[in-house]
């Protein structure tokens, strides 16, 4: 299977920001250990990471004119506020499941809200960055 990674604002700063909630890997560290989880299933994982909410939907839309069999999406704080983003996932029949490292629903009222989440598989909110490999584990085995 081809996999993407993608990874929405601020996550290019993980392992720096907020590591009381976020914790201290990186995304380097992330795409270490899903290429080593991926490389036992003949599967590749691309990794990919903008600011930008117009760039995450490009890159969405390349994934899935090229082929690209699943999505693995931490969107970051477009989570609570881009119908962009939802009408996007909404529109492909590429598999997104939506990541979140830290529990959301036990955080601020604003983070209890996903427009993504009705248009993805699943969610995966609060296992830390562990949540990225149980995300490629469930596409890989039901493959
Ligand atoms: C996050 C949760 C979001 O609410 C937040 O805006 C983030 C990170 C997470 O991985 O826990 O940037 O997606």
């Amino acid at each position: 299977m081809k996999i993407l990674c993608l990874n929405g604002p601020n996550l290019n700063r993980l392992g720096k920001r907020e590591p009381e909630i976020y914790g201290y890997e990186t995304l380097e560290h992330i795409e270490a250990q899903l290429q080593h989880v991926a490389k036992q299933f003949d599967s590749t994982v691309s990794m990919k990471q903008s600011n930008t909410e117009g760039q995450l939907i490009d890159w969405i839309y390349e994934a899935e004119d090229q082929g690209i069999d699943a999505i693995i999406f931490n969107p970051g704080a477009y989570t609570h506020t881009s119908i962009a983003l939802r009408d996007c996932i909404a529109g492909i029949e590429t598999p997104v499941v939506e990541v979140h490292i830290s529990n959301v629903h036990k955080r601020e009222a604003f983070r209890h809200h996903s427009y993504l989440a009705p248009v993805c598989v699943g969610q995966i909110t609060g296992l830390g960055t562990f949540g990225y490999e149980a995300a490629l584990r469930m596409f890989l085995q039901s493959n």
